[in-house]
């Protein structure tokens, strides 16, 4: 499946082990040419074929030495664009996964496969048209070149063979099953550190360098205790197969030997060229085994790219295809959520309302009780399970996806900024925004005058995951990104837990002011921030336990009382 990525780059793949063969047959000839310069030079004393074949070899060397590069040119011109689009294909198939996929493979683990896993497939498409053709012609012409020394030396190495085979099928066997162990382990490094460095803050806030350090050796460990494993393994292949090679030459000059000796049809240049030979085929056969061995690591971590890339749109396009007319409606009915590997524990339980359009929606229950998780199900992060919900009369399934979202502006509970100026990050809102736009939208939400303090007002820089700013102002410019997009329905996912009440006031006046006819859902802890909403849901074990205005719910619902006067007993705050 990965290799339909090579296909743009055949032509390099079929020039590159061309160039390959000739190299390789200018390095078998040289043996061949010394043997005659020894046999009939050297032994004869004749300096003229001396000079005449060793000029003839140099030319060889050089030509051979062109291939080589030119080899080298093509066959990397072809693995690293391929590397090239395969890596831009998987991050792409990585952005495009769903929530629910995303839950499953880890971050460090799709770090692991958009780089390494991508690296050792590039090295083995670089081998197999470098090294594949290199050995097998190696392996091919050396037998022929043997065997026109003498066909008593091509059975030599015939004999040796089956060793050779037995070994490398064996520790090939061995081995590739640890490639993919390597693989994942390494992922288990990745995700130590990917935590790490994310949250390098918290780490220093509870002192747990040292915890983590450990956390990260044990990592490391793991990895380094399989590696040597299949290094150790392979270690002993090399030695293996030079006895195979060695025992070969010695019978070679033993039989050669025997044959001058004995007046045979034999001479000490075809013996140094047979020597050679072996030699070649044999490490041709080394390196052949080497190259298998890149091929099952390849193969590994090819299985874990197609993994990712295979991984099916489980959230598809719909087919409606007009705009519904109302705007900003939203509706739930009997729907139902569990998360897909909770094994159907409901999250959510039948829970049907109606939001609308312009109506202010606040929903309030203690963590952990569904109210992220029901926000979620508007813009299809995930799908219900049973039920449905609607916007504009428009089940959620049947938009296109980008209509449907174009239609929602989210701001998530957990501020997420990029390191970059902060005007544009609220332009991420809507990329063709005036300034005037992108101040209006700081002034609802209430980041206009801190962001006109700083030294270099709307251009200053916010530095990685926005840790050069509040967790307030984190959230007012969140939440300006949100409303620049100025679409019909607007969630805030506690969005405002960090502001003091009156800033939290201030912003929800102006929005309500300023943007009347958008739809609001607010999710917040405060009954002070919310008290002023249209409706408040109150939600309670993944159920709406009652539905109301706060004074409606102050009569009706015990647990929005006991919510009330808690964070009235905590004092301070003004309920
Ligand atoms: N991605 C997820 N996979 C599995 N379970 C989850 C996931 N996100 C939340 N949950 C579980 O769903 C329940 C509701 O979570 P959530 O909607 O985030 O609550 P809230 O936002 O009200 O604090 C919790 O028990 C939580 O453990
Ligand atoms: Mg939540």
């Amino acid at each position: 499946m990965i290799f339909k990525y090579l296909k743009k780059y055949w032509f390099f793949c079929l020039i590159a082990p061309l160039f390959m063969v000739g190299e390789v047959a200018m390095d078998l000839i040289q043996p061949d040419l010394m043997g005659n310069i020894v046999d009939n030079g050297v032994l004869k004393n004749n300096i003229t074929l001396v000079l005449d074949v060793g000029l003839k070899m140099i030319v060889l060397v050089l030509f051979g030495g062109l291939c080589g590069m030119l080899c080298g040119v093509f066959a990397n011109l072809a693995a690293q664009q391929f590397g090239n689009d395969l890596r831009k294909d998987l991050f792409s198939r990585i952005m495009g996964l769903s929530f629910q996929q995303t839950d499953k493979i880890s971050t460090g683990s799709l770090v692991t496969r958009l780089t390494n896993d991508v690296t050792q497939v590039q090295n083995m498409v670089m081998m197999a048209v470098r090294g594949f053709v290199r050995n097998t012609v190696m392996f091919a012409g050396g037998i022929f070149m043997l065997y026109k020394q003498s066909h008593h030396f091509a059975l030599i190495a015939a004999c040796g063979f089956p060793f050779v085979a037995v070994f490398v099928t064996f520790f090939l066997k061995k081995s590739a099953p640890m490639f993919a162990i390597v693989q994942k382990k390494l992922d288990g490094i990745n995700n130590v550190m990917q935590e790490d460095v994310a949250g390098a803050r918290v780490v220093k806030a509870y002192v747990k360098e040292e915890h983590e350090l450990n956390r990260f050796d044990d990592a490391n460990k793991d990895l380094c205790k399989v590696n040597l494993k299949v290094q150790t393994l392979l270690a002993f292949m090399g030695p293996c197969m030079n006895i195979v090679l060695n025992v070969c030459i010695v019978i070679v000059i033993l039989v050669g030997g025997l044959t001058v000796k004995t007046g045979g049809d034999m001479s000490p240049g075809r013996i140094m060229a047979a020597i050679t030979y072996l030699a070649q085929i044999l490490h041709g056969i080394m390196f052949m085994a080497n190259i298998f061995q890149t091929f099952t690591r390849a193969k590994a971590s090819a299985d874990r790219i197609s993994e990712v890339l295979e991984c099916p749109e489980i959230i598809f396009d719909g087919l409606y295809n007009e705009e519904p007319e109302q705007k900003g409606k939203i509706e739930f009915k009997n729907v139902s959520f569990a998360y897909p590997e909770t094994s159907g524990n409901n999250v959510l339980e039948d829970i049907s309302f109606t939001v609308e359009p312009g109506e202010t929606l606040a929903i309030i229950g203690s963590t952990g009780c569904g109210k992220t998780s029901l926000v979620n199900l508007i813009p299809r992060f995930y799908d219900v399970t049973k039920g449905e919900v609607l916007i504009d009369g428009v089940n959620v399934k049947d938009y296109k996806l980008k209509q449907l979202r174009d239609k929602i502006a989210v701001v998530l509970q957990k501020a997420e900024l990029y390191s970059r100026p902060i005007e544009a990050n609220i332009r991420w809102g809507k990329r063709t925004a005036t300034p005037q736009e992108i101040k209006n939208a700081a002034e609802i939400s209430q980041a206009d005058n801190f962001i006109c303090d700083t030294e270099f007002g709307y251009h200053t820089m916010v530095s990685e995951g926005g840790h050069s700013l509040s967790g307030g102002q984190k959230q007012r410019i969140s939440i300006s990104r949100a409303i620049l997009k100025n679409s019909e329905i607007l969630i805030f996912d506690d969005s405002t837990s960090a502001l003091d009440l009156k800033t939290e006031a201030k912003l929800y006046e102006e929005l309500n002011n300023k943007c009347p006819d958008i739809t609001k859902i607010i999710i917040a802890q405060r009954i002070a921030s919310i008290k002023g909403s249209d409706r408040i849901a109150v939600l309670d074990k993944g159920k709406i336990a009652a539905l109301g205005t706060h004074k409606e719910l102050l009569k009706t619902s015990e647990i929005y009382r006991d919510i009330y006067n808690s964070q009235l007993k905590e004092g301070s705050e003004e309920v």
